[in-house]
């Protein structure tokens, strides 16, 4: 087999074999193939897609590239949560915790953030102490005894999706419906759990920039998931603008820590809620979403989710403090309100440019290998239909390199939109897969 063959194939629109395909993960995987026919493919797959067979083929490939966790010595039904990726989005944070009050035992595998969209294991590490590195026989310890843990995903879980992914992001090839679906639904059913939840994320700041494609793409991952007996449920959720106000690591842990504290952001809240109940029926512990929703706001308003998430830190070896005593977060040295140009509504908040200027403040990396300032950020103090008056601060910059406060200043004020009319709201939920 020639790997000419197989960008020759799908270069004139042809179907790939099981065969072509399995030679292709493994040849990349292990080095044999190089990035640039890797790439050329990629970029075929882009433009004449996969079909059914092949995106499912694709996707165990990637899956078999690597270990599966075995999370059969933890009691219950494991329901796992992802997100395709969204600016400002700290769910998991808030879900975690929640849901594993509720008695859903939660083994959580999550990523470090890539470009203008932020990753859970970052956000954790802005919790002085916090281990994200357990070993698999300690993971699965910690899930049975706490109910729930969160690690940085091992190295050799799907090791292709890895360098997959890396060859996408410098090769624009990351916005294909195939290409995701492989790259999530490989990961998840590597990661082990019995049920998924979905978060499909459109919008400004998502991969996903408009409806109809994130409908293909929740499908497309819920028909691969049956397929291979994992029940999964997509839902299609808005990301035209940030989650949330706070986008910045340790900016997003304290609002994941006001929520379930009952004081967070609406949109968080209701985003957990949907989620949250949509989890619980999955696990069986509650016979409808409305039941489990109530479940989910009485956790949250007793304290339980909040003892949850305390408990969490601790058993990864993190200041349970920081709950109630912000100071403990690492914390940026200079704080700057933007004043608004103009009096209005706002009408859109353009969600991959704030996740930019996050990025250029140095809450998130353009490389792989990049550093990243865990204290600074943004938080909006207007989101869109709130009305402003000029001069008004329409966000607050947390800063460590003034260098670049100018220029993050000039992308946020980009980014907003005001107009002189109150903007129709847009619903959070726009649609669930099956
Ligand atoms: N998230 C992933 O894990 N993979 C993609 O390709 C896109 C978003």
């Amino acid at each position: 087999m020639r790997m000419y063959d197989l960008i020759l194939k799908k270069r004139e629109g042809r179907e790939l074999t099981t065969a072509e395909i399995n030679y292709f993960i493994s040849g990349y995987n292990c080095g044999q193939i190089p990035d640039y026919q890797a790439a050329a493919l990629l970029m075929a797959i882009f433009f004449r897609g996969l079909n059914e067979r092949e995106t499912a083929e694709l996707t165990m490939a990637i899956c078999d590239s690597g270990d599966r966790a075995d999370l059969s010595g933890i009691p219950g039904i494991k329901v796992d949560k992802h997100s395709t990726g969204g600016v400002g989005d700290k769910t998991t944070l808030v879900l975690v915790p929640l849901v594993a009050a509720a008695g859903v035992p939660v083994a959580k595998m999550s990523g470090r953030g890539l470009g203008h969209t932020g990753g859970t294991v970052d956000k954790l590490e802005s919790i002085p102490g916090f281990n994200v590195t357990l070993q698999p026989a300690q993971f699965i310890e910690q899930v049975r005894g706490v109910g729930a843990a969160v690690v940085a995903q091992t190295g050799n879980l799907a090791p292709a999706d890895k360098k997959l992914y890396a060859l996408r992001d410098v090769t624009a090839t990351v916005e294909s419906v195939p290409l995701i679906a492989s790259s999530v639904m490989s990961k998840k059913i590597a990661a082990g759990a019995d049920a998924i939840v979905l978060d499909v994320k459109v919008g400004s700041g998502a991969f996903m920039k408009d409806t109809a494609g994130a409908f293909k793409l929740a499908r497309t991952m819920v028909e691969i998931g049956s397929q291979v007996g994992r029940r999964t449920v997509a839902l299609i959720t808005d990301m035209d603008q940030p989650l949330g106000r706070a986008v910045g690591n340790a900016l997003e842990v304290k609002e994941a820590i006001d929520t379930l504290k009952g004081a967070g952001p609406p949109d968080l809240l209701e985003l957990c809620l949907v989620l949250g109940s949509t989890m619980l029926l999955l696990a069986g512990k509650s016979a409808s979403l409305e039941e489990g929703r109530s479940q989910l706001k009485n956790l949250l308003a007793s304290g339980k989710a909040l003892e949850k998430f305390e408990e969490l830190i601790s058993a990864q070896g993190g200041d349970p403090l920081v709950t109630s005593e912000f100071s403990r977060l690492p914390a940026a040295k200079s704080v700057q309100e933007i004043p608004a140009p103009l009096s209005g509504y706002v009408q859109s908040i353009n969600a991959a440019e704030v996740g930019h200027s996050a990025m250029l403040l140095g809450a998130g990396r353009e490389k792989k290998e990049a550093q990243i300032d865990l204290s600074v950020g943004l938080v909006l103090n207007k989101k869109v239909g709130d009305s402003v008056q000029a001069g008004e601060s329409l966000a607050t910059i947390h800063a460590n390199n003034l260098g670049q406060l100018d220029v993050a200043r000039e992308t946020i004020l980009q980014a907003y939109t005001i107009g002189q009319k109150k903007p129709e709201p847009r619903p959070l939920l726009i649609g669930t897969v099956p």
